[in-house]
């Protein structure tokens, strides 16, 4: 059975991934195109419906993105946001102008048709989310108005017979509490989606097409133990088995135990069917960082050996004809890909992944999907729910929170001090699902007493941060309790550490890693 899709035709909207999020959370499919795509592409994907995006332009401004006015008279549903809206009534001879007040932000709205399908269960007055300065005075034809605000007679439009939608307010933010509902209609009930979107069927969907796509092949994968590598292997495993290989390769900065983790899920022991190879390249990495203090220097140091290290391991292994990448729809979208041609994913973790290997393709089986649903897909494949759920760990791993040189000692104190504050916040029922919490290690050495010794030994740094976008960032309050024992634990059984800090800095100033 074919699948239900939605397109999202963007016009420069901020929004547009947040459509694509609503859309998704009614299991229904969707992808975000640019608005240059041509009629014929749109047909031949046989959407069940189309959203215009909203985009900071003008329609009567000649410049200003539009599209095929015949998109209107495919029989297909379409709904139009903000621009969306006005490039509606524009294309199909109302009229847009300026507004003498711009609407922006929360605002009162009347609903004025109870029985529009995209607003069944809408209170007649209730709040949406505005951000326009032009707004339309004169309605196409056939077209009613069923919304307005004080200042926006047509603050949505519709004309049923045509199933042509249009909303100058945005149902997709949160600050429209009944957008959702609003969408889920125009998807579920007015496109007739069935909602049967869900990583089942995903899984059951790719796996013939990656199968297709490789063929005899085989296919390469540097596995870094993180989300989006992991249930890419695991996916690729599912498909084509041990034509894949992945290349696990211990940088000896990783977290406690994490390296015999990943070769525990990965490895011979898992219950995974691919080639896993484990590279233990730990001392060459402690050697090649050796007295390096400087931040960007030890960065670099590291993203070069990994790529080093993998090439060495890629070369001895023949030829392999595909590389797998775990590039999700977020790195998709914000690197103005949109669909079609395999963009390489700057891996900014390893600093960048060889392109001159040979390779015949990219396979990136997950750049459809949201981070949520990598999580549900993995969770699908088997997946143990710490490694989905874990915290983002930055790719130069441990080599960022160790401040100056580093020395398999000073990695050595960190992952204890580390996984001791983790076990503690596990404990003590924090939620890190939304930020960073992790123990770091100072440069500075101070003075202790222990027993009738003196000791002069090191500070590790306790760093607690909420965050949505890792822009910007603030401490959080944790139970004084927490930290108590925390720092009582890893001073007593920590060797070379004296002392325990709490960073209470927000970014800006400070950023969320030591360096
Ligand atoms: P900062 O320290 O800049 O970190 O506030 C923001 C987010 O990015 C992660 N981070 C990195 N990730 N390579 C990475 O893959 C890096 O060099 C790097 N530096 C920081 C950091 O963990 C946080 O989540």
């Amino acid at each position: 059975m074919e699948r239900d899709t939605i397109l999202i035709l963007d016009f420069g909207g901020q929004y547009k991934q947040l459509i694509a999020r609503r859309v998704r959370e009614c299991q229904v499919y969707c992808e975000i195109l640019p608005y240059t795509t041509a009629l014929e592409e749109l047909k031949s994907r046989d959407p069940k419906g189309i959203i215009l995006t909203g985009g900071p332009s003008s329609v009567y401004d000649p410049a200003s993105p539009t599209c095929d006015s015949a998109l209107f008279s495919l029989g297909v549903p379409v709904l139009g946001i903000c621009y969306g809206s006005q490039l509606m009534a524009h294309l199909l001879g109302g009229r847009v102008q300026p507004a003498s007040v711009s609407e922006y932000g929360r605002t009162e709205l009347t609903m004025d048709a109870a029985d529009s399908a995209l607003f069944t269960d809408v209170p007649e007055s209730t709040v949406c989310w505005m951000s326009h300065t032009d707004r339309i005075t004169a309605l196409p034809d056939g077209f009613r108005a069923t919304a307005h605000t004080a200042d926006c007679p047509v603050a949505a439009m519709e004309d049923a017979d045509r199933r042509l939608y249009a909303t100058q307010f945005h149902p997709e933010v949160e600050h429209t509490p009944q957008g959702a509902d609003m969408l889920r209609r125009f998807v579920r009930d007015v496109c007739g989606c069935r909602g049967d979107w869900h990583m089942a069927s995903f899984v059951e969907e790719q796996i013939p097409v990656l199968r297709e796509r490789v063929g005899k092949g085989r296919v390469l994968l540097a596995l870094s133990g993180g989300v989006d590598s992991s249930v890419t292997a695991a996916l690729l495993s599912r498909a084509v088995g041990k034509q894949l290989i992945c290349v696990f390769v211990d940088h000896g900065l990783m977290r406690k135990n994490e390296g015999a983790q990943v070769r525990s899920i990965f490895g011979p022991e898992g219950g995974f069917d691919l080639n896993y190879v484990h590279v233990d390249a730990k001392d060459r990495f402690y050697a090649a960082l050796q007295g390096v203090s400087e931040p960007e220097q030890k960065r670099r140091i590291i993203g070069e050996q990994f790529i080093r290290v993998f090439e060495e391991t890629a070369r001895s292994l023949g030829t392999v004809e595909y590389l797998a990448q775990g590039t999700i729809y977020p790195d998709v979208v914000e690197s103005g890909a949109g669909s079609g041609g395999a963009t390489i994913k700057s891996h900014h973790n390893v600093g960048g992944l060889p392109k001159d290997m040979g390779f015949r393709g990219i396979v990136e089986p997950l750049r459809m999907l949201f981070k949520d649903e990598v999580r549900a897909l993995g969770t699908e494949l088997g997946l143990p729910q710490g490694l989905l759920y874990r915290q983002p760990f930055p790719g130069p791993g441990l080599g960022v929170r160790i401040m100056g040189a580093i020395t398999p000692d000073k990695v050595r104190i960190v992952q204890e001090a580390d996984a001791i504050f983790q076990e503690e916040l596990r404990h003590f029922g924090i939620d890190t699902g939304r930020g960073q919490f992790f123990a770091a290690l100072t440069d500075m050495r101070s003075v202790g007493v222990m027993g009738d010794h003196r000791t002069y030994d090191c500070a590790v740094v306790l760093r607690a941060v909420l965050t949505s976008d890792f822009m910007t960032a603030t401490a959080t309050r944790l139970p004084y309790e927490l930290l108590e024992t925390a720092m009582n634990r890893i001073v007593n059984t920590v060797p070379g550490v004296n002392r325990v800090l709490y960073d209470l800095t927000s970014k800006p100033p400070a950023t969320i890693e030591l360096e």
